[in-house]
């Protein structure tokens, strides 16, 4: 009978900032995590990734290479992030040159099941659940919809 090579679910080379709380099983490899952050359970940040001071990583996410996460941000439940666009027609298929790094900044909060191709989100931002984030952010404000755009919210009507 033939056998898979198995990987296991692992902990492994990660720069651990102070009080960080992680709930296995989570994967997370190479990557750095800053002070008082919380990993749920089923994530994986995989190497080279950041995620600044405080910031929460909801159950099921997934932060890929080339993503730096803000401080003081949420990522929810099953948030994706993305790296390869398949801008050649197919999977990279392990040419990074082809990959493209995303950068979120501070006190972002991510929806759940939120999907993030790579680009760039400046500070002070809420992305809707469900949203695909296709271009930059750079206006703070609320996120919606695939593709994402700009929520004129109830409160605000007035002046947006
Ligand atoms: C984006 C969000 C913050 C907006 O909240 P809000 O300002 O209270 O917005 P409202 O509920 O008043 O909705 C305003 C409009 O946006 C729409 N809308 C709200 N959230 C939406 C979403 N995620 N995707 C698409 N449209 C959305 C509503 O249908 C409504 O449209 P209408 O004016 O045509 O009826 C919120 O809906 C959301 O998605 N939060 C994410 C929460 C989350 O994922 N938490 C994770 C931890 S549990």
């Amino acid at each position: 009978m033939n056998r898979p090579n198995v990987s296991e679910v692992d902990v492994r080379d990660v720069t651990f900032g102070l009080r960080v709380k992680i709930v296995q099983p989570c994967n997370l490899y190479g990557c750095e995590i800053g002070d008082d952050c919380f990993i749920g359970p089923f994530t994986e940040v995989q190497k080279t990734a950041r995620i600044g001071a405080r910031t929460r990583v909801q159950s099921h996410a997934f932060v890929c290479e080339l993503v730096t996460i803000g401080e003081d941000c949420f990522i929810g439940h099953g948030a994706v992030f993305i790296n390869d666009t398949f801008s050649t027609g197919g999977p990279a298929r392990g040419d990074k040159e082809l990959w493209r790094a995303t950068v979120v900044g501070n006190r972002v909060s991510i929806g759940s099941n939120a999907t993030i191709l790579p680009v760039r989100i400046c500070d002070d931002v809420v992305v809707g659940a469900g949203a695909v984030v296709t271009r930059d952010i750079t206006e703070p404000g609320f996120y919606v919809g695939n593709p994402a755009r700009r929520l004129v919210r109830k409160e605000n009507r007035q002046f947006d």
